[in-house]
């Protein structure tokens, strides 16, 4: 197979394109993109080595603009009588755990869903009566057909230990009634990111305190008050009634980049507009300075050069961190309900 696949947010092709091909220039591995502006997904094509082996090699957590990535062929010239065994054809003998049938996350491939729809059953059951699924099975790849049209589809395998969980890349979360605003599914689904559920348990324990920088209304606060954490809430914005009603909320009307806790606290998350750049110092301080252990927060990016902005963000906090003497964990991604944004994850590495 000769193309990786890698879907992203429509307007963030160019983004995913320069840094899939930056981390696959890093490790010796030469091709180039094709990417078409709102398409929601980019192709790197490769000039010599298998597209499965790059696969392996890449850190799908280590991809910013990522939502979902796996090596494929395309296969065009679908007979519109039988799409299924040319798909499956095209497969080879590979035995496979699960069988997504995508699309782009855009508009115009929305009307292509009902097909996806429509032809995932007699895929899975062609594809058993071949005897190659094997439902269930995470240790085997996972098959994703993404349609590009009627006639054309990508076919290809993710590693499921490599790759997003969720179909499309996409989390299906819904809006928790009570939580005051939308933002709410950032964190929750930030938390869900970068922590597994093993480490959820162990970082996120009731009682624990926690700071929100930015914090009104108050949909990042409602994830943690969820979880039983006691939060301060920063913000002169008016906060979520409820909320302080809690008993476990404590709202300071404060600046955010000068607010400091009396005592260190476990967490603290931030989502307040500001540059990048002035985000991640504070960040870096908070680490330093020891005020907190591990933070999630919000990077708005500005209109042009984006990918730049996030690795310069990347670079001051290392810098901040090195010169601390720190050894810590930092991710970023763009989440499937960050807009024009990326949610970074900045924990100090215990020794
Ligand atoms: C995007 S909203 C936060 C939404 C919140 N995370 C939620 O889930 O409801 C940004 C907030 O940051 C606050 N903010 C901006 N600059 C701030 C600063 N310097 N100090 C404190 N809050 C600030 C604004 O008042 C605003 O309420």
């Amino acid at each position: 197979m000769g193309s990786l696949i890698i879907y992203c947010r429509a307007g963030f092709e160019g983004e995913c394109a320069a840094e899939v091909q930056a981390h696959a220039a890093a490790l010796g591995v030469a091709g180039y993109c094709r990417a078409t502006a709102g398409s929601a997904y980019v192709e790197f094509n490769l000039y010599e080595e298998d597209a499965a082996d790059l696969l392996r090699r890449l850190n799908f957590a280590d991809l910013i603009f990522a939502r979902q990535m796996f090596a494929a062929q395309r296969v065009d010239d679908l007979p519109l009588g039988d799409r299924v065994n040319p798909l499956l054809d095209a497969l080879g003998e590979t035995q496979v755990g699960e069988v997504w049938v995508e699309t782009a996350d855009t508009n115009e491939a929305k009307e292509l869903q009902a097909l996806c729809r429509k032809l995932a059953p007699p895929l899975r059951a062609e594809l058993q009566r071949r005897g190659r699924l094997h439902e269930g099975r995470g240790d085997l790849p996972r098959l994703h057909v993404f349609f590009l049209t009627t006639a054309s589809a990508w076919v290809g395998l993710s590693e499921p230990d490599n790759s997003s969980p969720w179909y499309m890349g996409i989390p299906r979360l819904k809006f928790p009634s009570g939580a005051p605003s939308r933002s709410t599914l950032k964190l929750d689904e930030a938390l869900l990111t970068f922590l597994d559920a093993k480490e959820r348990e162990k970082r996120l324990r009731p009682g624990m305190h926690a700071v929100d920088l930015g914090a009104a209304p108050g949909g990042w606060t409602w994830q943690l008050v969820q979880r039983h954490l006691r939060v301060v809430a920063v913000d002169n914005g008016p906060m979520d009634q409820a909320l302080l009603d809690s008993g476990v909320v404590e709202q300071r009307r404060e600046d955010g980049f000068r607010y400091r806790p009396p005592k260190p606290v476990d967490w603290m998350v931030c989502d307040m507009v500001e540059q990048p750049a002035r985000i991640a110092r504070l960040m870096a301080d908070w680490l330093a300075q020891g005020w907190c252990r591990e933070c999630i927060f919000n990077l708005k990016l500005p209109m042009k050069k984006r990918y730049q902005e996030v690795q310069h963000c990347a670079q001051i906090i290392e810098q901040r961190l090195s010169k601390a003497g720190l050894r810590y964990t930092l991710r970023f991604k763009q989440l499937y309900h960050d807009r024009e944004e990326v949610t970074g994850y900045l924990s100090i590495v215990e020794r």
